[in-house]
């Protein structure tokens, strides 16, 4: 079971993992920071991408799942127990797997995106589908693991937190120091205050100057700390954001206070957009969640709000693969079959011309 470069392995001095504790690992954390160069020009700004859809299971959610599925395995748990739009549930099951516990998982019903369920499926999660939205399924979690012997593997359990605050360390270890804006998607609103966490510690044991901005970008349909009211009824194309009642929304709210930022909502319009030009400017394919911080960025700039020269991380919370029919809805793929002569392709392709 050993793995030697995953974020525990860098990071254990920092987080809730004893020397003796297991450690159930896939080598997440350590993903890209890639310079946008598009974005920096259009933007006037140093913009970096944090590529967390390189993560092993696809998504961000990794980096706290290898912290609390570890700290299950050392508790004794037999089996884990979580609500998601996807993500989560796809990494719980992989690292569930990994750790020989059942994972126990609860999903709207309908509103998945087909690679995530497919994770969920093969990698053996047991699996509920609820007649409800992201929110009804994360009570009636919270409850299962109140009254039955089932660890909660959701980002209210604090190891998931601490887990992805390693996102911020490695930002400030690649970049020297914290940079000035740190924008991102938020829904139930844990990485905001993940990062946030991260950035202050590392402030305050002096690896980093000072700490940034924090720029959380929420859905439209589904914006309920834009609003500063629950949403009954979330709707977004972002599912993996459609969520109303955000567990760690207080967090999220004083990350946003103390570091002199703001939250911000996009339109699926926008999401859309903006994960195509990532996808065929910069080279990075999101999904459309994930998207949004960009989409909130460009949507700062067009309003006059970004001043130039700053130095901004957005974080691309996960990978384009887990939601193929969004990114393919509208799009053609080459209408004509050819046949298969060189001279003929390269009239189509105008090569010959
Ligand atoms: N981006 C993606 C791709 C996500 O899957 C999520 C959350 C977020 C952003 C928002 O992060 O909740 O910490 O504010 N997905 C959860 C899930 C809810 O069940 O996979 P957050």
């Amino acid at each position: 079971r050993a793995t030697t470069n995953g974020l525990i392995a860098r990071y254990r001095d920092r987080l809730p993992i004893g020397d003796e504790d297991p450690v159930i690992s896939l080598g997440e954390g350590g993903t890209p920071l890639v310079r946008a160069d598009h974005l920096s020009d259009r933007l006037a700004c140093e913009v970096w991408i944090k590529v967390e859809g390189a993560n092993p299971t696809g998504s961000f959610k990794d980096r706290g799942m290898t912290v609390a599925i570890s700290r299950a395995v050392a508790d004794g748990a037999n089996a884990v127990v979580c609500a998601s739009t996807g993500n989560t549930s796809a990494s719980a099951a992989a690292y569930a797997a990994r750790a020989g516990l059942r994972a126990l998982v609860l999903l709207p019903a309908g509103r998945i995106a087909t690679g995530k369920l497919a994770q969920a499926v093969v990698h053996g999660a047991e699996i509920v589908q609820v007649d409800g939205n992201f929110d009804d399924c994360l009570e009636v979690t919270r409850k299962l693991s109140e009254a039955y012997p089932v660890a909660l593997v959701n980002s209210v359990n604090p190891d998931r937190l601490e887990g992805q605050k390693t996102a911020a360390f490695e930002i400030v270890d690649a970049l020297g120091d914290a940079p000035d804006l740190h924008v991102l998607p938020v829904g139930n609103a844990g990485n905001i205050s993940a990062y946030w966490m991260g950035y202050r510690e590392y402030a305050a044991d002096e690896r980093a100057t000072r700490t940034p901005a924090m720029w959380g970008f929420q859905a439209a349909g589904a914006a309920p700390l834009v609003a500063g009211h629950p949403i009954l009824e979330p709707d977004t194309v972002a599912t993996a954001i459609r969520i109303g009642n955000p567990a760690s929304g207080e967090l999220a709210r004083r990350a946003v206070t103390e570091s002199g930022g703001r939250f911000g909502a996009v339109t699926d319009e926008e999401i859309l957009a903006a994960q195509s030009l990532l996808a065929s400017r910069e080279g990075i394919f999101v999904e459309p969640a994930s998207a949004s911080g960009v989409a909130g960025l460009l949507a700062a700039y067009a309003a006059g709000e970004l001043r130039p020269g700053r130095r901004i991380v957005v974080t691309c919370t996960g990978n384009g693969l887990k939601d193929i029919d969004t990114a393919m809805r509208g799009r053609e793929v080459a209408p004509d079959i050819l046949p298969a002569e060189a001279a003929a392709v390269a009239e189509v392709l105008g090569l010959a011309s």
